[in-house]
């Protein structure tokens, strides 16, 4: 019987003294670090974020001009479902798969971010089968490892690249899809390899497809960065590819970058499952895991992509400043690699970044000794430069080198 005047349990340091410190995120940390150095001529590589010939990272007019009409005429803040906006889903459908004849296949909902639409994913292959294995080319995003853990899926690495020659490591994706197990899951970039800018061809996607498709392996396709590589198009001609070849497969699609909403936290996942009663039961799954995870994810940033792709001329002005973003990025690009043939590979990669062949000693000595702030790994934000950034770039890479 517990009484009033019961002594207290033993002293304790916390309720929640088994916790431990844990580490900043390295990439974000880079944010901080940044703002407070003093140095007029810091450069900044890090986080991937788009920035203009001056240094900032403007809203788009696009989402302006529908932020103003979803101000206008939104008629109620009422709660929407776990699903999301389900017309920015659907309008999304034929962005990614190129037509909608597929949709009678496809669960999917909107999530918080590519984040959201990764762990939920994970979440879904690891109710479904707990033993999975998720085989994903390294480097990439650092974030991958955690959010695969947290859904309790290991992550095991194979190379993708060669980081001292640059080149794709075909043959070792390959082997590693061969030794998966069937019913495994392969993690691979859409579009604008984080953090390498080393994408696959169109015939190495097919190989990739086809093979996947006769191993019984699940294909999750990360495509964050649809329209800064080539093309709308042509940045999804690997989801495309693999969507004919292989009856299942998951893609989680972010919004950050290629709509500028990065704070919104815009992103959807899409189940392509082998008929619409299996795609009931995977949205069904999907729904429990978004109400028990986040309930429903925040509207605004989905409405305002509905109504970009709803409107013909805000489409328009939209995919112009797509174009814009890519065109400058390309330039960049080609400006980095004319200006040392060590640095020539730049021009041959895609999409925000590439990853100098650089050790964490020369790394920091970038950042210490030249003001240049990139990743530990030695990752550069291609959209962080401007024309008068690169020759300081190419200066301090070949002084540190
Ligand atoms: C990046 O890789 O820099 C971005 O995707 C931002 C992030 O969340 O890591």
């Amino acid at each position: 019987m517990i009484t009033l005047d019961e002594k207290p349990v033993a002293a304790q340091r916390s309720l929640l003294g088994r916790l431990e410190l844990q580490p900043s995120d390295a990439l974000l940390a880079l944010i901080g670090l940044y703002a407070a150095d003093p140095r007029a001529h810091k450069i900044d590589l890090g986080v991937g974020v788009y920035k203009d010939e001056a240094g900032h990272t403007p809203v788009f007019a696009a989402v302006k001009a529908a932020e103003a009409k979803l101000l206008a005429e939104q008629p109620t803040k009422a709660y929407v479902g776990p699903e999301g906006d389900v017309g920015f889903f659907a309008g999304l459908v034929p962005v990614v798969f190129g037509d909608s004849s597929l949709r009678a296949r496809l669960a999917g909902l909107q999530t918080p971010g590519g984040t959201g639409a990764l762990r939920l994913g994970a979440e879904l292959i690891a109710r479904n089968n707990p033993d999975a294995v998720v085989h994903v080319g390294g480097p990439t995003w650092p974030n991958h490892a955690p959010i695969f853990a947290a859904a309790g899926l290991p992550l095991r690495q194979h190379r993708h690249i060669d980081l001292s020659t640059q080149e794709l490591c075909f043959d070792d994706i390959l082997a590693a899809l061969h030794g998966a197990v069937p019913g495994d899951a392969v993690l691979l970039h859409g579009c604008c390899h984080n953090p390498t800018g080393a994408d696959f061809t169109v015939e190495q996607w097919e190989a990739l497809g086809a093979l996947m498709a006769k191993r019984g392996l699940l294909p999750f396709i990360d495509l964050a960065y649809q329209g800064l590589g080539d093309s709308m198009d042509d940045d999804a001609a690997g989801v495309r590819i693999v969507a004919r070849h292989c009856p299942e497969m998951l893609v989680a699609y972010s919004c950050d970058k290629n709509f500028g909403l990065y704070r919104e936290r815009v992103g959807a996942l899409f189940l392509l499952t082998p008929d619409p009663q299996a795609a009931a039961v995977v949205q069904s799954n999907l729904l429990s895991l978004a109400r028990a995870n986040w309930s429903m994810p925040p509207d605004h940033g989905a409405a305002v992509v509905r109504l970009i792709l709803e409107g013909a001329d805000l489409r328009a002005q939209w995919l112009a400043e797509v174009d814009e973003v890519r065109s400058r990025i390309v330039a960049m690009r080609q400006g980095l690699a004319a200006l040392d043939p060590a640095l020539a590979f730049i021009a041959r990669q895609k999409g925000m970044f590439s990853t100098l062949p650089l050790a964490p000693d020369q790394v920091k000595a970038m950042r210490e000794d030249h003001a240049i702030y990139m990743a530990g790994s030695g990752r550069i934000n291609i959209a962080g430069l401007t024309p008068a950034k690169l020759a300081p770039l190419a200066a301090a890479f070949a002084a540190v080198r």
